[in-house]
């Protein structure tokens, strides 16, 4: 994004959300946007994730100048290329994590039996392969944020963009679910994180920071953190870590 600038008129006053922001989001980054409430990320990510159009300034994704699109030519564009996580799931309450998790795909024309193989294979990517008719209701908060990450991964984006993902969980889970994500950015998939912590922020390659709708700091982590050695010192076990541990055994026997 080349010298954003967002303003929200509210009731006739107006709030300079993002005032000339520049910034370059690199294929296969993880990147971490943080700041005080109020300064500026979440209108800095539904700009990036083209959710909403900034009042100046150019954006483009992939090359491409997104300014210029027609509304369903932006959709088009976001649908392929990002997936977004929110801080509060937003999965439907009714519904099994399977069709939470096909639910992109509705909308996206794909056949019946195609959306099902997808979504399985989608949630066997966040470890819960085992759980693909539990409600939301019947998951922890760890696990509606991870049938929430396989729904942005069912349509195979090349961005994921999660805004306070660890916000509503407790530290375990947040390892756990900054596990996931850096998993998804080690096989190639560019993540954008907004987070106000800086504990959460360290876990990606670069942090930029906000205040007050402008960038003043943006920086390479030195001391990265990753989440599977928190979670092997924390005592915790991930599915492929039994895996690990059965397929060793199996090899010496
Ligand atoms: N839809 C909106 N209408 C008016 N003001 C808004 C709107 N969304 C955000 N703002 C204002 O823009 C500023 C930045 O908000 P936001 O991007 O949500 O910050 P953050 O995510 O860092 O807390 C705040 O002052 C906020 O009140
Ligand atoms: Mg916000």
């Amino acid at each position: 994004m080349h010298d954003v600038t967002k303003v929200y008129q509210l009731e006739g006053i107006e709030v300079r959300a993002l005032c000339g922001v520049s910034m370059d989001i690199h294929e296969g980054e993880m990147v971490s946007i943080m700041g005080p409430s109020g300064s500026g990320k979440s209108t800095l990510m539904h700009i990036v994730g083209l959710l909403d159009r900034p009042s100046a300034g150019v954006v483009s994704i992939e090359g491409e100048v997104v300014g210029d699109l027609s509304p369903n030519q932006l959709a088009a564009l976001r649908n392929e290329h990002i997936g977004f996580v929110f801080q509060s799931f937003n999965l439907l309450a009714r519904t099994g994590a399977q069709a939470n998790v096909e639910l992109p795909l509705v909308y996206g024309g794909v056949s019946g039996a195609e959306r099902s193989r997808r979504a399985r294979e989608a949630l066997e990517r966040v470890e819960l392969g085992d759980r693909l008719n539990h409600t939301p209701g019947q998951l922890s908060g760890g696990q509606q944020q991870r049938v929430a990450i396989a729904r942005a991964l069912v349509t195979s984006p090349s961005i994921v963009l999660a805004d306070e993902p660890t916000g509503n969980l407790d530290s375990r889970s947040g390892v756990e679910v900054m596990g996931i994500l850096q998993d998804l950015n080690a096989q190639g998939i560019t993540v954008v994180i907004v987070t106000h912590d800086a504990n959460v922020a360290r876990h990606s390659q670069r942090i930029v920071e906000l205040r007050d709708g402008v960038i003043v700091r943006d920086e390479t982590v030195a001391d990265r953190l990753d989440a599977h050695d928190e979670m092997s010192q924390l005592g915790m076990n991930t599915a492929a870590d039994v895996e690990a541990v059965l397929g060793t055994a199996g090899d010496a026997s």
